[in-house]
């Protein structure tokens, strides 16, 4: 489907078709690891819930969902590492396979941060999956079994990450015009 992007939107990186076939990749591999023991999918909200939506419909395996929120103090565009849990998980995850869902890892600051958190609750395994790596940042101190796309260091918008709560709901991965950033400077 060809599409015109958003007047903000200065390039899109990521295409909702690369974004659909990518998704169907990442679901055959979840799928084959898992199979009928089936996983907890826990969404780092809010960034993840598109993408969790997308991806637990490819699968058939039996999947059950949570979501964690947190926020991390920092500027709009840089996270601090510090995390605060807005909304813990419902489930006991003890025992449980648990894959964690993510939109994006920059600093891996946030990840580091959960990983720490549900290890301690001893589930049965823990792994992460991510649609977007981003590129040139320090090594992370953790592997990332499942990563959709490896992108360059720049600020991106779109299919459910946001600057400042605005554009989620883009069904691409775009660039935002410098213009639309106002007075804070991407990185
Ligand atoms: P980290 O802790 O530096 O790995 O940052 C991860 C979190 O920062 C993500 O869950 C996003 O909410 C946010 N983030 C990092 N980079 C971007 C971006 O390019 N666009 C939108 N949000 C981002
Ligand atoms: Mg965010």
């Amino acid at each position: 489907m060809s599409q015109r992007a958003h007047p903000d939107i200065e390039k899109v990186l990521i295409s909702e078709d690369e974004i659909k076939s990518k998704i169907v990749e990442l679901a055959a591999e979840i799928t084959e690891d898992y199979g009928d023991a089936g996983v907890l999918l826990v969404g780092v909200l809010k960034g993840a819930f598109v993408f969790m939506a997308d991806l637990a419909r490819s699968l058939s395996i039996p999947i059950d969902f949570d979501f964690m929120a947190v926020s991390s103090y920092g500027t709009a565009t840089k996270s601090s590492g510090v995390v605060r849990i807005l909304k813990d998980l419902d489930y006991e995850v003890t025992g449980r396979h648990v894959l964690l869902v993510e939109d994006i890892i920059d600093s891996g600051l946030t990840i580091s941060y959960l990983l720490r958190y549900l290890k301690a609750r001893r589930p049965a395994s823990l792994e992460i999956c991510s649609l977007l790596w981003k590129q040139g940042q320090q090594p992370v101190p953790f592997e990332v079994k499942y990563t959709g796309f490896v992108i360059p260091s720049v600020f991106v918008v779109g299919y459910g990450l946001d600057f400042a709560e605005r554009y989620r709901n883009l069904p691409y991965i775009g660039v935002l015009r410098l213009e639309a950033y106002g007075g804070e400077s991407p990185h």
